[in-house]
């Protein structure tokens, strides 16, 4: 294994179990290394801090595997799948069949996502580093959750800069059907690995589905923009609400919301496919509660300004379209806009619109997504529910 010795700034860093290290905090590089390279970090004195893999090409230029020097071998994988998926287990098992069991650097095997939908597993590799062990990590997967199949997902632009194309979204193990059902809390979901670039099921909402769909009651009218297939809006027509109107921009998401309400009997709702910006413009009608859940709308530093924006827009035309202490759960599932920001947002809202806004809850990601306190991308969803008064 080559060698690559940090710069002396950095040990404090690795010695408080930050997972990466960046191109610049490099003292010595290897000679003749290749993407994906297992290396060996050490400091200038010679401590060896941990075993990682290399990529030379990316900014975030080593990833640490372990802190120490340890095998990275199939026992290695086998462990942290195994503890992975137990905590898991304990967690889901009375509340859903669906749940993500290796988040990254989170869970301590960075480039690696493994989500779990009832008897089938979806598996990301992201990076050229744990690419390499793909075959161990497999047969673990196998072996430790006994999945009927495993479909592999491919992230086109990661794949590009980790040289990973010979990767391709397909079955590598046993059979995955197009479409699996799932229960979360009760309620019946469609979930499809296969189809596009998320499976339908946004994971990592589950807990706050709960939390807002807790706050309405019968006689409320609920507006879930950017709804992809329904989670919210689902939820709240469990509690009895009115109805509800779920807005999003493509036709999948709507095919599905309308296959989900069918399984779970609801009729009271109507699936709108359309830009939320252009429907919030032309919207004369006002509602109890307004989920807003964009995309990521600022994947990069410099796009923060326009996301910015964007959630002004969203929030002033939300709270004008909302009934008398009416509340809005408001989500950003980019890490480049801080719960800080947000409340910049409510500010400037309450300032225009003559409000007053109360916070009611505030809102992260479930627990399977967890958030690693050296690893600030691994916290990314931040989210608040809010009255309008
Ligand atoms: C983060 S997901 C929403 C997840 C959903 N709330 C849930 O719990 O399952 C964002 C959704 O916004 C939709 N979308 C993206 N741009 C949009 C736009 N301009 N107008 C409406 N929907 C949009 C996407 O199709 C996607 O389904």
């Amino acid at each position: 294994m080559k060698d690559v010795i940090i710069k002396i700034s950095v040990v404090e860093k690795l010695k408080q179990f930050h997972p990466w290290i960046y191109k610049d905090e490099i003292k010595k590089f290897p000679k003749n290394i290749n993407k994906g390279d297992l290396v060996k970090v050490s400091s200038p004195y010679g401590e060896i801090l941990g075993i990682g893999y290399i990529n030379p090409e990316s900014i975030i230029t080593v990833r640490i595997l372990a802190f120490k020097n340890e095998e990275v071998n199939k026992e290695f994988f086998q462990k942290r799948i195994y503890k992975a998926f137990i905590y898991r287990q304990k967690i889901f098992d009375n509340i859903t069949d669906a749940y993500r069991i290796i988040h990254s650097e989170a869970d301590f095997i960075p480039g690696l996502i493994v989500d779990k939908y009832a008897d089938y597993l979806s598996i990301q590799f992201n990076t050229a580093g744990i690419n390499r062990f793909r075959n161990l990590i497999i047969k673990s997967l196998i072996e430790i959750i006994k999945p009927k199949g495993i479909y592999e997902k491919v992230d086109e632009k990661i794949s590009k800069i980790e040289d990973l194309s010979q990767n391709k979204e397909q079955t590598i193990y046993g059979n995955v059907p197009d479409k699996i059902h799932v229960i979360e809390n009760s309620l019946k979901f469609i979930a499809s690995i296969k189809q596009g670039q998320k499976t339908g099921l946004f994971l990592d909402q589950r807990k706050n589905r709960k939390i807002v769909s807790s706050y309405t009651q019968r006689g409320f009218k609920i507006l879930d923009l950017f709804s992809n297939s329904g989670g919210f809006g689902i939820y709240c027509l469990k509690k009895r609400v009115d109805f509800v109107e779920f807005v999003d921009v493509s036709q999948v998401a709507i095919s599905q919301i309308k296959e989900n309400c069918k399984l779970n009997n609801f009729k009271n709702y109507k699936a709108i496919k359309e830009d939320a910006f252009d429907y919030l413009n032309n919207l004369n009608k006002k509602f109890n509660l307004i989920i807003i859940d964009p995309p990521a709308f600022a994947k990069t530093r410099k796009e923060k300004d326009g996301a910015i924006k964007g959630f002004q827009f969203l929030i002033i035309n939300s709270i004008k379209a909302l009934e008398e202490n009416g509340y809005i759960a408001v989500f950003s599932c980019s890490h480049h806009i801080t719960e800080e920001d947000l409340k910049k947002v409510f500010l400037f809202a309450s300032q225009k619109t003559g409000k007053k806004i109360v916070i009611i809850e505030k809102l992260i990601q479930d627990l399977d997504h967890p958030y690693l306190l050296n690893s600030p991308p691994s916290f990314y969803l931040k989210g608040f529910l809010i009255k309008v008064i």
